[in-house]
């Protein structure tokens, strides 16, 4: 008798039937890029994705919510650069502004997440403070904490530090439950490699390192057990959810932590990812739709609970997936 596996594949209904992995809107949280300036401004190298000022922000979360998009991850657009990156941590600040208006209108239909780093605001552009030409791991920590205690205090559902420091988890845990914000959930960049992997990013936040690069705080590509060791250490420290990124790059990690450990694991599908799907769209190569949602899907297929992706809002407006 010949084995026929196809038969589980003949018609579209059976296929679904059988499907292994769900891709459904609650699975993605889209970024937002926070500008000072009324209004959008497009980055071109992040098409489709624009810098917002507060109002825009909340204009385009709203139509996010209608699709069923519930989750946002925020990034400041900082003008304000300081060797101690001070704009970091102003309860005044943007950031802090776009949450308190989101949580005000929003409230509990909205889970707003805060990026946590210092390199949109420091003026030499590296995530943590810089001395003699390097970076100091324990006085980013504690301006690190600042900085999400007052996103904390404005309203954050979940704080997500992506700077690489050490220790800063449990920093951060300690500086918020002292001062009472045991609810703030802190989702942990935990295994994060340094690369070419985030060039649309840094033009969208502003935040390259105008020295020098992220060796010494992001990881090495070529390591796996660096970062799922790091990972660990993150939920000791106090993480409630845990980060693989780049996700595409990454999804034999994503597994292995899936394997690792009982906590919810979030990959970042990252600018780079997104953008080369769309320029080789733009040429005629490649079907950028159909291969952006196999993307995703490979993400959810290696282990992600959640996704952080530039391309949510338009799986949804394109009906790829409802
Ligand atoms: C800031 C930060 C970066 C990304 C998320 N937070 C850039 C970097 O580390 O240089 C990258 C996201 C992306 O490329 O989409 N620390
Ligand atoms: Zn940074």
């Amino acid at each position: 008798m010949l084995i026929r596996p196809r038969r589980l594949r003949r018609t579209p209904a059976i296929r679904d039937l059988v499907a292994e992995t769900d891709l459904r809107p609650r699975h993605l949280i889209q970024p937002y890029f926070i500008q000072q300036a009324v209004g959008a401004a497009q980055i071109e190298s992040l098409p489709g994705i624009a810098r917002t000022g507060i109002e825009e922000t909340c204009r385009q979360v709203e139509a996010d919510l209608k699709l069923g998009l519930k989750s946002i991850l925020l990034f400041g657009v900082s003008a304000a650069k300081s060797p101690l990156a001070e704009h970091s941590h102003d309860p005044e600040g943007l950031v802090p502004q776009a949450v308190k208006e989101l949580k005000k209108r929003f409230r509990q239909d909205l889970v707003v997440m805060t990026d946590v780093c210092l390199c949109a605001y420091t003026d030499h552009g590296h995530c943590g403070v810089v001395l003699d030409d390097e970076i100091q791991n324990d006085e980013s920590v504690a301006i690190l904490a600042e900085m999400a205690l007052v996103h904390a205090q404005a309203g954050a559902d979940v704080v997500a530090p992506s700077d690489m420091m050490d220790g800063r988890i449990a920093a951060i845990r300690a500086r918020l439950d002292g001062e009472g914000w045991h609810n703030t959930a802190i989702l942990s960049y935990a295994i994060k490699h340094g690369g070419a992997y985030y060039g649309p990013f840094r033009d969208a936040a502003d935040s390259s390192p105008k020295f020098g690069d992220r060796r010494t705080y992001q990881m090495d590509p070529r390591n796996a057990r660096e970062g799922l060791k790091d990972a660990l250490l993150d939920l000791e420290e106090g993480a409630d959810i845990l980060m693989v990124k780049p996700g595409l790059h990454n999804l034999d990690l994503i597994w292995r932590l899936r394997e690792m450990c009982l906590s919810p694991i979030s990959s970042y599908h990252v600018s780079s990812e997104y953008s080369a799907v769309k320029a080789a769209d733009r040429l005629g190569w490649v079907n950028g739709d159909q291969l952006m949602l196999e993307q995703l899907i490979s993400l959810r297929r290696a282990g992600s609970d959640m996704i952080v992706t530039y391309a949510g809002r338009e799986a949804l407006q394109k009906n790829w997936i409802s």
